[in-house]
């Protein structure tokens, strides 16, 4: 799958893709990412990418133009399954959303800045505004490194073990059961006997019955969906 992910601050997003599994799956030609300097975009000598917004009020706005010639490039060569922009009044990123986007070829991911991104853009090139929760950050490139992780995971070979995604917290609406791992005794606290006993049938039992009392204690709003379904 590939990624190509605009930002006014590409510099932000070097550290996420350069470790561990996605750096991985980078090396593995499994996902591509590709970032998209807006400045080179930018209006005049100084490169301009934002300004006041028309109607008064604090904050720079990135403008219309330099963002419209960027996707208006790529749109030239490639197709999209989604043109994503990452803003706190997005839909809300969930497990669900990470699971639709992991089938996807190429997805465009916008990021805003400062007040935002102009209007315009959002009403003619956007097919997917989300959000990673109710807070504001000081830019899109953050959340996009959440979303990008959340996705890539999921796509078959980038994690080792194939099954492993499937057993993360949220698929199906239950979070992950607790794990363990040598020493089997510390400070008195035992792994749990099932853990040990080397009968898989047992054990996938005993993690399912926790994941849903966990579940149930932790997040009642998630067990009520994962009954219903
Ligand atoms: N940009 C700033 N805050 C954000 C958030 N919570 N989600 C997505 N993009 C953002």
């Amino acid at each position: 799958m590939v990624f190509d992910i605009i930002s006014a601050v590409p510099e932000l997003l070097e550290s996420p893709f350069s470790h561990s599994i996605l750096k991985r799956a980078v090396k593995n030609n499994l996902i591509t990412i590709n970032i998209i300097d807006i400045r080179q975009y930018g209006i005049g000598p100084h490169k301009q990418i934002d300004d006041y917004q028309y109607g008064g009020g604090a904050g720079m706005v990135l403008m219309a133009e330099p963002l419209k010639n960027c996707i208006e490039d790529l749109l030239a060569s490639h197709k999209y399954d989604e043109i994503i922009f990452m803003t706190p009044d997005g839909d809300t990123f969930n497990q669900q959303q990470a699971n639709q986007l992991s089938l996807s070829d190429r997805l465009m991911i916008i990021l805003g800045h400062y007040k935002g991104i102009d209007q315009r853009i959002r009403d003619k090139y956007i097919t997917k505004e989300i959000s990673i929760g109710d807070y504001v950050l000081s830019g899109g490139e953050l959340p996009a490194a959440v979303i990008v992780d959340s996705i890539s995971r999921l796509i078959p070979g980038v994690l080792n073990d194939a099954t492993s995604a499937l057993t993360d917290s949220h698929q199906d609406n239950l979070l992950a059961p607790p794990v363990y791992t040598r020493p089997s005794v510390i400070d008195d606290m035992e792994v749990p006997e099932v853990l040990l006993s080397g009968n898989d049938k047992r054990i996938e039992e005993w993690r399912y019955q926790q994941s849903l009392l966990k579940t149930k204690m932790k997040r009642p709003d998630l067990y009520d969906k994962n009954k219903e379904s």
